[in-house]
């Protein structure tokens, strides 16, 4: 008998003590880390009242709690106005390069309290039906934030598409522009390969990026395939300069963003005012998916879906020779006018 009021108690104790453990781990999460912890929700932020100093904390907890709840549909009206969230059209856009790293950029961002991300390519400027639907229409796309907060959408195609700059220029005329850009042949080869999976995905057949890039007839880097078009980056940042001054741009090298994160986000962290937050705990590399992933706190941590880091099809090294020559002079107007030299072969 008193053998098994024992064994009772023990089982008893276990499972309170797996309940305390495990309400540790759930407050752990909501706030970040164990240096962050701090009461869920304070009693001054359901009062409105604002504290400059530490609103990244507190924005913080709402970031991996409510504002993750309120995405899944789970947090009432009541509980947006009670917090002043808001919908605010972005204060930074990620315009491209496609295949840069864009949507690493973007998700590594998203790691500052202050940060929010709109998850989805919006296309609002550059797609015409969207861009009729309204400033308003945008705005309604964006995630709930704190008023403090920016917002960051990233949708490539707007870097490359005529119309953009004007559409932006009018929208805001003083927002900030990111450009993540990576040696140019190589971009041109992860663009032709994404192409390459789809039409694969739809069991059809595709050039092999060789006759694309190379005009047949001259032997010469063709330039009126996409994917090396888009690469001439010049080109496309002249554009933009007949509306923004280039102080409002701030060039991302995506070949870095790769192999060392973090000094590339600290320069982002800069140029977009923000104090900086994104620290080497919050990237950490993993050796399965040959990059680096990210880690909101001890519980919660993820890596980029397996359609950001492709292999490549191998390519005729000529092929690579010549289209580095060809993008040389462009690379190096592209230094000299945004002031970022990149080392491009
Ligand atoms: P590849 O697939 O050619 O390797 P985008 O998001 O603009 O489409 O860019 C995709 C590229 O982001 C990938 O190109 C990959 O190299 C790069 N990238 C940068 N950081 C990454 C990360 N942490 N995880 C996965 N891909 C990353």
């Amino acid at each position: 008998m008193l053998f098994k009021q024992q064994a009772w108690l023990r089982q008893k104790l276990l499972v309170l003590g797996s309940l305390a453990v495990g309400s540790l781990l759930y407050l752990v999460a909501r706030v970040g880390s164990l240096d962050r912890l701090q009461p869920i929700c304070p009693i001054e932020s359901r009062l409105g009242a604002r504290n400059q100093a530490d609103f990244p904390l507190r924005a913080l907890q709402f970031k991996r709690g409510l504002l993750h709840e309120f995405r899944k549909g789970n947090v009432s009206k009541e509980q947006v106005r009670l917090h002043d969230l808001v919908q605010q059209l972005p204060k930074a856009i990620i315009i491209g390069v496609r295949k840069g790293g864009t949507r690493a950029l973007l998700e590594m961002l998203n790691l500052h309290p202050a940060v929010v991300k709109a998850s989805q390519e919006i296309h609002f400027f550059d797609n015409d039906e969207n861009y009729a639907k309204g400033i308003e229409w945008y705005r309604k796309k964006m995630p709930f934030s704190y008023p403090q907060q920016i917002t960051i959408e990233k949708s490539p195609a707007y870097f490359i598409t005529e119309e953009v700059p004007e559409r932006i220029y009018k929208m805001n005329s003083s927002i900030k522009l990111l450009i993540i850009v990576r040696e140019p042949t190589t971009r041109a080869i992860s663009d032709y390969t994404q192409v390459l999976e789809g039409k694969e995905r739809k069991n059809k057949t595709y050039y092999k990026f060789e006759k694309l890039a190379i005009d047949p007839n001259t032997c010469e880097v063709n330039t009126k395939y996409k994917a090396v078009r888009t690469s001439i980056y010049t080109k496309h940042l002249e554009r933009w300069l007949k509306y923004f001054p280039i102080e409002q741009f701030h060039i991302v090298d995506g070949d870095r963003l790769i192999t060392e994160p973090l000094p590339e986000l600290q320069l982002v962290e800069k140029f977009l005012n923000l104090p900086p937050r994104i620290s080497q705990y919050n990237l950490y590399f993993n050796a399965t998916r040959g990059f680096y992933c990210l880690r909101f706190n001890i519980i919660f941590n993820k890596c980029l879906a397996g359609s950001k880091g492709r292999i490549h099809p191998e390519v005729d090294p000529s092929v690579i020779t010549k289209l580095r020559k060809f993008f040389h002079p462009f690379n190096q107007k592209f230094y000299q006018i945004t002031g970022r030299t990149l080392n491009w072969p």
